[in-house]
């Protein structure tokens, strides 16, 4: 009889986690909750809430894979940590997801899980930031900015208009170390830095994206240094915090201060800066990209073959140019 049991007991372990990976849908730890029939269900890994954009980037995909769309979209908060995004992928995988959809948080440390996706017959497209592989069928494809060009737009910006400063002492404010993000934009100063003899990085740390960090990094940095003739900021958010700080240490910057800000995203907010001389140059990075990964699966679904690499056309902003009409369009 005990036997029996036992037998009974082991078969029932064998078939709860088989029954449980079948499930397609599902609340994010494997366990089926609701009916997702007749729904394409999208795992998707987001990066985290460090920024305006990001936040501007989760609605667009909220707002596009709804289930009038015909989409269940389990969304999964990495909260800056690559091992959560992993193991978010790794639900995803064993919940047998349609499509798994992922803003890389670094470019390195993809291929173990990406290759058990690739086992598992999954999907995966790759959105916003990307990822450094040998193995290009780790993914399907991918869609999102060019941060190199980023960063290059912005370089050659301050060439035009510091040529006639035979010196400039420059402050560099990074995005989180090892994503595309900061590596494109950091890439484009650096080589600024090597072909200009007399630009001088003095001080260069992360702000990890965030406002918060930002105005920490900036108030240490206004300890330390009389002269920043400029902020290369890589995003709104530590700009918005740098100002912050600059105000408190009463150091003028903008348009008709003593520091010029170099920014990227041009977020609503971010322009707003630059059209009131706050910001002095804004590079665009486009986050709204809800609709660009569902025409890539409106492709797979059709057993079409999407681009494998799409990039975002993006434009800059110039506070002596730009124009009220380009805020009140903004969508974000
Ligand atoms: O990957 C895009 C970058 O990530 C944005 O510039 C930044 O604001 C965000 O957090």
């Amino acid at each position: 009889m005990k036997k029996i049991l036992l037998a009974g007991l082991c078969l029932l372990a064998l078939l709860v986690p088989a029954l449980t990976a079948c499930n397609s849908g599902g609340n994010g730890s494997g366990t089926p909750s609701e009916n997702t029939e007749g729904l394409i269900v999208i795992g998707f890994s987001q990066v985290g809430a460090e920024s305006d954009w990001r936040l501007a980037n989760t609605k667009s995909m909220r707002e596009t894979f709804t289930e009038a769309n015909g989409y269940k979209l389990i969304l999964k908060d990495a909260q800056g940590k690559l091992e959560n995004q992993i193991t978010a992928i790794r639900e995803f995988i064993a919940q047998k997801v349609d499509y798994i959809v992922f803003a890389p948080i670094s470019e390195e440390g993809w291929e173990d899980v990406l290759t058990e996706a690739r086992k598992a017959g999954i999907p995966v497209v790759i959105v916003d930031r990307m990822i450094k592989t040998s193995d290009d069928s780790l993914y399907t494809c991918w869609v999102g900015s060019d941060f190199h060009k980023e960063g290059d737009t912005a370089v050659a910006w301050m060439e035009a208009t510091f040529q006639d400063k035979a010196d400039l002492k420059i402050v560099h404010l990074q995005g989180s170390i090892g994503s595309s993000a900061q590596i494109g934009r950091t890439d484009g100063l650096g080589a600024g830095a090597d072909r200009n003899a007399g630009w001088d990085v003095i001080y260069r740390a992360t702000g990890d994206f965030t406002q918060v960090k930002g105005k920490e990094v900036m108030e240490y940095v206004l300890k330390q240094f009389d002269r920043i003739d400029v902020l290369y900021c890589e995003n709104d958010n530590m700009a918005f915090g740098a100002m912050e700080a600059m105000d408190m240490a009463k150091r003028t910057y903008g348009i008709n201060g003593d520091t010029q800000i170099i920014s990227f995203d041009a977020t609503r907010a971010g322009l707003d800066a630059t059209i009131k001389g706050k910001i002095t140059y804004n590079v665009e990075c486009n986050p709204l990209h809800g609709p660009r990964v569902e025409a890539i699966i409106k492709q797979l679904e059709k057993g079409e073959t999407p681009d494998k690499l799409a990039y975002v056309e993006e434009v800059a902003f110039d506070a002596a140019t730009i124009t009220q009409e380009v805020i009140d369009a903004r969508m974000y």
